[in-house]
């Protein structure tokens, strides 16, 4: 069976977005998966490491439907690898509408592995991407990158104002510890069959589906846990950026 990926990229960033100059300006903010890391976009980032797996036959990246970015930058062009304008409301629609564009367009059949990774996970290496192509290609149902909870989890009291970045409300008082051992991170890339994530993935409430293992969970599925680095983090935060590009440079050290 083949293997394919479902990059995507349609969203905006808000996190990393919202404390940044340009959320002052009326130009509308950049992408996150356009901002430059050692002078290339963190979706070139990402495509060149895909690219780099043989394997993999062919990866299709979504974009948003009024994206005028990547077609406009050489950079976004790699063998084995073409964008589409089909990215949805919520994170889980565009991977839906990626995983449409493979079964039309591309042939590809419900026993196909495909690998869905979030563009903003820039950090990810071909050896990560085939250790896990390595460890699910057997396994009835695929699994996922993830990495066990380094920190102690907490939980919080139910309060009014929900967010925890709010400033003016009240601020958040611990309910609970959880207890950490046995908890994972949930990375990406995650790999499952075309059609059983089609079938998964066909509900309609996708917007409370934030990763693809969820939606296998609910369909009664056990998706396996596959070793991931703690470099493999998603760039959210405006932070972010800096930290990722020091481990970049590190590597080209
Ligand atoms: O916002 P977040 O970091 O969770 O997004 C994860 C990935 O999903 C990003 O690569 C983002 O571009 C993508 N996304 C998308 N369509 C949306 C929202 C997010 O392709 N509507």
């Amino acid at each position: 069976h083949r293997i394919w990926a479902v990059i995507p990229a349609a969203g905006i960033g808000q996190r990393a977005v919202a404390h940044s100059t340009a959320a002052a300006t009326t130009q509308p903010p950049l992408p996150k998966q356009y901002h430059r890391l050692l002078g290339r976009s963190l979706l070139a980032h990402t495509l060149h490491a895909f690219a780099q797996v043989p394997t993999i036959c062919h990866t299709v990246v979504v974009i948003a439907p009024d994206d005028t970015v990547f077609a406009s930058q050489t950079e976004h062009a790699f063998a084995r690898t073409q964008a589409w304008p089909v990215g949805g409301a919520s994170r889980a629609a565009s991977v839906r509408n990626g995983l449409a564009v493979l079964a039309t367009h591309y042939q590809a059949q419900p026993e196909d592995w495909v690998l869905v990774h979030d563009a903003a996970r820039c950090l990810i290496t071909p050896e990560w991407i085939e250790r896990l192509i390595q460890a699910c290609q057997n396994d009835a149902i695929g699994g996922l990158l993830a990495l066990p909870l380094p920190d102690t989890l907490k939980e919080e009291q139910p309060r009014s104002a929900s967010s925890g970045l709010d400033e003016g409300g009240k601020p958040a008082r611990v309910a609970q510890t959880v207890p950490r051992s046995g908890k994972w991170l949930a990375h990406t890339p995650q790999m499952f069959r075309l059609g059983l994530l089609q079938a998964a993935l066909d509900g309609n409430n996708l917007p409370s589906i934030t990763d693809e293992a969820s939606a296998i969970e609910l369909a009664g599925h056990a998706p396996q846990l596959v070793p991931s680095s703690a470099q493999n983090f998603k760039v959210t935060y405006p932070e972010d950026f800096a930290l990722a590009e020091a481990v970049l440079r590190a590597r080209n050290e």
